[in-house]
């Protein structure tokens, strides 16, 4: 058999994994051998009798920051066993995650992320071991934990194996890469509480279907997303040549 792609995570919690990882997909996954995660548990690197992982920030300020040299032991000894993984720490200063790095990540051998906690990490080891930054969003969780989660279900979710065919086209569908928003999605009853789901969804007449759903996509992504649909239109790839901004699919509620 082939390695499984490989997950380690470096946390002051590793109780916190796989947590909701173990469910579902994911942990049936992990169960069968599709894929691995070792949570290493950074206290025992920490100095002295208390094992103490953090210091005061120098230039004062509030809390406390991880030490380098105990962020480092760890990260070697993540590293020891799989050490062509990239490590990538999880942190409000990291790039946007979005699906193209999910990709390539989940394309690769598997990942080790290295969990902040307090006010962050030493910046120090951050580059000495060429870590890629990496933020799940435009918030501050109090540490890195959920954010390695969020990460690692996006990319255990393309991992071959893990999904049925049905879901895995899905991916398509919002790739983050200039990709749309999926349209809506409706099931029975065909009315529920005095609210009807489309006509065309009804008819039959599968070219519609697709017509409306694109329309649908295009109109979610320029109204909820306008930056997503700004980054699409500047696309030459999306665009036919010439023609500007994409123009939009037949509008289902013009009048
Ligand atoms: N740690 C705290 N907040 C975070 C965020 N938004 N993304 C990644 N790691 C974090």
């Amino acid at each position: 058999m082939t390695t499984p792609w490989r997950a380690g995570v470096l946390t002051l919690f590793p109780e916190m994994f796989p947590g909701p990882l173990g469910a579902s997909l994911a942990g049936r996954g992990l169960r069968e051998g599709l894929w691995r995660l070792d949570a290493l548990d950074m206290r025992p690197f920490g100095l002295g009798r208390h094992r103490s992982v953090d210091d005061t920030p120098f230039g004062g300020g509030a809390g406390v920051v991880l030490r380098p040299d105990v962020v480092d032991a760890a990260c070697a000894a993540a590293l020891a066993e799989a050490p062509e993984r990239p490590l990538v720490a999880l942190t409000p200063r990291g790039e946007p995650l979005a699906q193209p790095l999910v990709r390539e990540l989940a394309a690769g051998p598997g990942i080790v992320l290295l969990c902040g906690r307090f006010e962050g990490i030493d910046q120090r080891v951050i580059e000495a071991r060429g870590m890629r930054e990496v933020s799940v969003g435009d918030y501050v969780l109090s540490g890195g934990e959920p954010a390695a989660l969020v990460l690692l279900d996006a990319c255990v979710r393309l991992l071959p194996g893990i999904m049925g065919a049905a879901e895995s086209a899905d991916e398509e569908s919002f790739a983050g890469d200039g990709a749309l928003l999926e349209y809506p999605h409706y099931t029975r009853p065909a009315e529920w509480n005095g609210r009807r789901v489309p006509e065309v969804l009804l008819s039959g007449h599968h070219a519609e279907v697709a017509r409306w759903r694109r329309a649908e996509a295009e109109r979610a992504t320029r109204d909820r997303r306008p930056d997503l649909w700004r980054s699409r239109a500047a696309d030459p790839s999306r665009t036919p040549a010439g023609e500007g901004a994409a123009p939009l699919a037949a509008r289902p509620d013009a009048a």
